[in-house]
């Protein structure tokens, strides 16, 4: 039996520090832990109304512990401001700042030192999708991306899969060929690192997730959780979500 079905946001870079807070006191109360990932500027803010249940995160973070790395954030500043968890690899961080596998493997360890928990994001294009290559490409990133990783450190991870063709586009995969992937995830989880870590090893899907979707995603077997972006930016479709969600096990 896996654990709760998990919502994580990714607000991405959307929100002041002003309009994070006045959006997180808005929140009805929450009966089961929600992770929101937050620009860095909104993760000491949102992580000081200690709001109970509501987990904050960041959506990135620099390798390095510290030095001359203009513009970057380390894991251990993340860590001090009272941050939980961390979104790696996410399609947008990959296309636009061209992250490579072996990049976010590194950021993945950097993340574990500090105690913050790795979300790491894979998924394939509509290009890659249509060329049937589907598999041999999450293969890759998700072997690459958790590389050199002990059984300890893999089943502190969530990983998300995020087909980059379903994300913002306001159609989400169906349940069933999600389901299918997600599945195919799982079996490829057991044969590299056992059946211990691909049951504890929480698989989100990610990609244009609404109140419409989530209640049939939540039914698949191998999904346990959302990864939800442009919908959580609204109080009232957030609310919805985490409603229809909320303290169910998977
Ligand atoms: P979306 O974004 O829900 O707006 O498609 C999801 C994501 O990019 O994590």
């Amino acid at each position: 039996m896996r654990k709760l079905f998990k919502v994580i946001c990714n607000w991405k870079m959307n929100k002041t520090i002003s309009e994070a807070i006045a959006f997180c006191k808005a929140v009805p109360p929450l009966v089961s832990p929600v992770y929101l990932a937050v620009p860095f500027t909104c993760l000491q803010p949102l992580a000081d109304l200690d709001i109970p249940m509501l987990q904050i995160g960041a959506q990135n973070l620099y390798p390095q512990h510290d030095g001359a790395f203009t513009g970057e954030v380390s894991a251990s500043m993340i860590k001090e401001t009272g941050a939980e968890f961390v979104i790696l690899g996410h399609s947008e961080r990959r296309q636009i700042f061209s992250e490579t596998n072996e990049f976010v493997n590194q950021k993945v360890k950097a993340a574990l030192l500090q105690d913050l928990v790795p979300i790491v994001c894979i998924g394939e294009t509509a290009i890659e999708k249509n060329q049937n290559r589907t598999r041999e490409v999450l293969k890759k990133q998700l072997l690459e991306s958790l590389k050199d990783l002990d059984t300890v450190a893999l089943k502190q991870i969530h990983l998300a899969y995020e087909p980059i063709w379903a994300i913002g586009t306001g159609t989400p995969s169906t349940p069933q060929s999600a389901q299918e992937i997600h599945f195919h995830l799982r079996q490829l989880i057991q044969e590299e690192w056992g059946e211990d870590v691909a049951e504890n090893m929480s698989i989100l899907y990610g990609g244009s997730v609404s109140d419409e979707s989530i209640e049939e995603l939540k039914k698949q077997p191998d999904i346990d959780g959302a990864l939800v972006g442009g919908a959580s930016l609204k109080l009232e479709t957030f609310s919805k979500i985490i409603a229809l969600v909320e303290g169910d096990p998977k």
